[in-house]
């Protein structure tokens, strides 16, 4: 879609979000993307927990955050902590800081089966395992750690 794109991960990643498509990528083990004087129009907070303030150091005046992270650092209430301080912050800042809850809609589907088609989006699947060991599989996931999606066979 035009837009210049940082990825951010661990270093086992880099290859992978490189090869995805990512003009740069950051090591998040070495580095903070909002702590190296890059400004971004965009941020979208898919995991990790930094909260909102910190987000914002690399935010462009205008810029927006999006929460989707459900990343949790441990507080009680989890991302729900970084979601209320982003709407408590957000009315007096000049950039936009919002989270992000997925909701399921055709038209959406219908324009990602047509990304997939055309080859535009690449899904990346780490592991797949079969019926009987999906217990397995969310163990796997619980760790947080894949590198893409994990897919249970038929
Ligand atoms: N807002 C919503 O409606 C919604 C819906 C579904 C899921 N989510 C959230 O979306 C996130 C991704 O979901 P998922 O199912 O793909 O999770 P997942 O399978 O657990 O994968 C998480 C990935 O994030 C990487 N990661 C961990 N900490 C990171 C950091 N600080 N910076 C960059 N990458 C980091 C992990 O690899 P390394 O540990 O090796 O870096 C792993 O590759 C989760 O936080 C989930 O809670 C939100």
């Amino acid at each position: 879609m035009g837009a210049h794109v940082t990825g951010v991960c661990s270093t086992k990643n880099l290859e992978m979000v490189r090869s995805l498509g990512a003009d740069q990528v950051i090591d998040y083990t070495r580095e903070d993307f909002a702590q190296n004087g890059q400004k971004y129009d965009l941020i979208f907070q898919l995991g990790g927990t930094h909260s909102p303030s910190h987000c914002r150091r690399a935010l462009t005046p205008k810029g927006r955050l999006v929460l989707s992270s459900g990343d949790s650092d441990g507080r009680w209430l989890g991302p729900l902590d970084r979601i209320i301080k982003a709407a408590i912050l957000s009315p007096f800042v000049s950039q936009a800081l919002v989270s992000l809850s997925t909701r399921r809609s055709q038209k959406d589907l219908d324009h990602l089966r047509d990304l997939i088609e055309a080859g535009k989006l690449i899904t990346v699947i780490d592991r797949t395992y079969p019926l009987h060991e999906v217990p397995e599989a969310v163990h796997y996931v619980e760790k947080g750690h894949t590198s893409g999606k994990v897919v249970i066979t038929g």
